[in-house]
């Protein structure tokens, strides 16, 4: 076992924008005077979900949901050893994790979704019922997931967030991945900016 590249840049760059944008999405929410930082905040979260789905497919290894979407008999062998105190080591995401994360970028992508049709006029009253509902349902996943990340990280003695912010994890050498990719994280970059440039003019 030694450090090896697990998270490519894609990855990384879009959870921390995700995690600004839910941030200042929610701070102003209930704000007139922040409505354009709101909608700004909100496209991000979009773009970035919304970029997020065909990384899935097409990204690096850990980055691929058919590395991380398991079936309910993993996620409870998975659930099981953590009970045990044995738990399991993934290179990439854990079973259970996984979820989260299908949860918070379908959520991430249908809150937006709504907030942008309500800023276009669309809908009426029960649109905006459900967008805040949608925000306050991503808000329980979010709290679910920081405390499954930091419970992760003290069970495997393992820093999960310094390794999302650097890409690292521990691993055998044959199971990194070979790059960082910076060419899509570019794309995504000008995808995020493009959606908060469009949405605000
Ligand atoms: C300060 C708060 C947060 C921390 C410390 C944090 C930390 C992390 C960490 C360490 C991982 C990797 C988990 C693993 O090792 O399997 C992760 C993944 C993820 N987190 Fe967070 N997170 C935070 C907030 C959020 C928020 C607010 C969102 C969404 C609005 C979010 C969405 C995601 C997603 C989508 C992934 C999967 C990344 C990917 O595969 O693209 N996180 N987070």
């Amino acid at each position: 076992m030694q450090k090896i590249l697990v998270w490519d840049l894609p990855v990384r760059l879009g959870h921390w924008l995700m995690v600004g944008g839910f941030a200042l999405a929610w701070l102003t929410g209930d704000s007139e005077t922040f409505r354009l930082v709101h909608v700004i905040a909100g496209a991000t979260v979009l773009a970035v979900a919304s970029f997020r789905l065909p990384w899935g497919f097409i990204g690096s290894r850990y980055a691929r949901f058919v590395d991380f979407v398991r079936g309910p008999t993993r996620v409870r062998s998975y659930a099981m050893s953590l009970l045990k105190l044995q738990p399991e080591h993934h290179v990439g995401h854990n079973p259970a994790g996984g979820w989260a994360i299908v949860l918070l970028l379908g959520l991430g992508i249908l809150t937006g979704l709504a907030g942008w049709a309500i800023y276009n006029d669309i809908g009426g009253h029960w649109l905006e019922e459900l967008h805040e509902g949608l925000a306050a349902a991503m808000l329980t996943v979010v709290i679910v997931h920081v405390a499954g990340v930091v419970s992760g990280s003290l069970v495997h003695g393992e820093n999960l967030v310094r390794a999302m912010v650097n890409g690292y994890k521990r691993g055998a050498p044959e199971a990194a991945i070979r790059s960082a990719r910076p060419l899509a994280a570019g794309l995504l970059l000008g995808w995020v900016a493009l959606a908060c440039w469009w949405i605000a003019n």
